[in-house]
Order: structure tokens, then sequence, then C-alpha cells
């Protein structure tokens, strides 16, 4: 994506029409340039409007972050949290695995407005739209082991939950391993990448990816059912405040299970959990599918469920609701 598709958006971002040659005066490039750069608006999930005579328009105003309100929702972790907002980058994680192996610090948080190649669990892609979504990453060293990060995810599904319901979105659930979801429909995904030595110390780089208001032709594209901070909250904090919150409730969280691993949120998890007691479909990874109810998480953030056949601690599967939720 140019530089200049994002400049011209900035200035679009108000929602308002703006004459296309006030445009391309004041980014000091001529109509024909600007046109083009604004012909890569519909591959950000935008919608704009260009009227003869009145100029170009955004269907829907875009907020960009502002990390001056980000730093004030974090309040006192702001200290915790090296924060840097890029207009695009591949994927916010990619960049921070590779800042990771060259000794980035701890707290070290990369968000995007816009991921040309967002990743999701299981080699999926994360589908977003500019504005439209809230897609960071977070670096967080241990002492512990990379052995010893077992419901990690998991605690970091958690934290991104509490702080979602903090700002207002109700009915918010996890679903295990690590998606937060709402009536089973999924509001946000989180993709942990861990590195580092068995006895410690370790590293995790923690992507997130909220699901804030989609246009219906994004979440057209994607493959699952899914809801936004949107359709869930009466009155949505602004995409900035969300990320303060989050990360603060994700520093919070880290700290506990740094000192206490899962156990720091396992009783909270399970409150969370919207399958518990549930009979779910299991598609293990290789394995043949299978019908099972859900029993418990496992301190070390394995799903326990019941078979005809005996208890099974899960380590990794996709689950599903069978029957009626
Ligand atoms: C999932 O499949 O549910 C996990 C989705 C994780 C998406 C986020 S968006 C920010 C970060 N960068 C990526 O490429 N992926 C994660």
């Amino acid at each position: 994506m140019s530089a200049l598709t994002f400049q011209a958006l900035r200035t679009l971002a108000d929602g308002r029409f703006h004459s296309g040659e006030d445009m391309a005066r004041a980014l000091g490039r001529s109509r024909a340039t600007l046109s083009e750069a604004l012909k890569l608006a519909p591959g950000l999930g935008l919608e704009l409007f260009s009227v003869r005579g009145k100029g170009y328009r955004l269907a829907e105003p875009i907020e960009f972050i502002d990390r001056e309100a980000v730093g004030r929702a974090l309040g006192p972790l702001s200290g915790r949290i090296r924060l840097e907002v890029a207009d695009e980058v591949d994927s916010t994680s990619s960049r921070l695995v590779e800042r990771a192996a060259a000794g980035a610090p701890s707290g070290t948080c990369l968000a995007a407005e816009w991921q040309s190649a967002g990743r999701g669990r299981r080699g999926r892609s994360w589908i977003s739209a500019l504005g439209g979504s809230l897609t960071f990453s977070l670096l967080w060293r241990f002492d512990r082991g990379a052995g010893h990060l077992g419901g990690l995810s998991l605690a970091v599904g958690a934290a991104v939950a509490r702080a979602l319901a903090d700002s207002g979105a109700e009915r918010v659930q996890v679903k295990w391993p690590n998606d937060v979801v709402v009536d089973f429909r999924k509001l946000a995904g989180v993709l942990v990448e861990t590195s580092g030595e068995m006895q410690g110390p370790s590293v995790a780089v923690i992507g997130v990816g909220v699901n804030y208001r989609l246009p219906e032709r994004v979440v057209d594209r994607i493959d699952q059912p899914v809801v936004d901070v949107a359709h869930c909250s009466a009155t949505p904090p602004s995409r900035s405040v969300l990320l303060g919150r989050m990360l603060a409730r994700l520093a919070e969280g880290l700290e506990a299970f740094e000192r206490q691993g899962f156990e720091s949120v396992r009783e909270d998890w399970r409150a969370l959990h919207a399958y518990q007691g549930r009979r779910v479909r299991v598609v293990p990874g290789r394995e043949a599918p299978f019908d099972a109810e859900v029993l418990d998480v496992a301190p070390d953030g394995a799903l326990v469920v019941g078979t005809p056949a005996g208890r099974l601690h899960l380590a990794s599967a996709e689950i599903s609701l069978r029957g009626k939720a």
C-alpha cells in the first residue's frame, strides 16, 4: 500500500466530502496520482465514493489509533509497554518474532492500522478492515522456561475477554483454547508464539485481532460466525481506548502468569468458558473427529472432555457445538 494512500485516507477519515483538487494540492501530488492511490481503498475493506463536483468521501469515518489516548487508557501500567503504531505491516506478529530474536525488550507492542498478511491459528489468514479491526502484537519475556508456558494462550484469551467486558461488550466469553466469543460468534482471536529454553528464560509474541466494526463485505469473506464490538456494546469505546484497556489487562495477566502460571487465572477462565458442560464435536489435528462433553480445563490448559471411552486431555484440537446451544 502506498504512503500516499494512507495520507489521503487520513484526510478522508472524517467521513466528509473532500475535493480531489484540494487534496492533491495539499499532498503535493497530481490529481491522477491521488486517484490511483485511492483505487487501493477497497482492498483495505473501505467503501469510497467519488462524486463529480464534490470529490471523495468514505462511506464510514475512520478513527486512526491515537498513541496518547492509548497511553491514557493504559494508566499506571503505561510504563510496562513500549507502543509503536504502524500504518501497514505484513503481520505484527511476524515483525515482533523477528524483533524478539534481535533482543527487543519485554513490553514491546506493535499495532498496525493495516496488515497485508495477518496470520490466524492453524495457518489460517486473519481478515480485517482498516479502522474496522484492532490488530496488535505484544512481546513478553518470562524467566520461566518455554516448557512452563502451558495455558499462556488461555490466560491471554481471558485478559482480552475481560478488557472487552470492561469496555461495555455484553455476554463476552471464551472458547477453548483462546477465542473470545459472544453468543458463540467470534469477537477476537489470539495467536501466541513462544520460543526459548525449556528451563528459561523464554519469550512469547502474543498476537491479538479484534473485530471492531466490520463492514458486511468483509464479514462475507470470513468462513466462520463473527460479531464485532460495535454490535455487542451500547457505547463502544474508541479503538485507542480499547487498545489501552487490553494492554493494561494483558500486562496484569502476564505478570500474574509469570508468578503462578495458568493457576493464576484458571478459576476465572472456567467461569468465562462458553463451552463448559456442552456436548461438542472434537476435531483433533490428525485423528478422526469424535463427540464428547466438556468437563473442565486442566492445570496445564488442556481441555478435559468425557467420552464413552473415558476422560481425555486435549492439548490441541478444534471444538464446535454439537446439537442445540
Ligand atoms: C486466530 O486464528 O483466532 C488468531 C488470530 C490472531 C490475529 C492477530 S492480528 C495481530 C496479530 N498479527 C497476526 O498476523 N496475527 C495476530
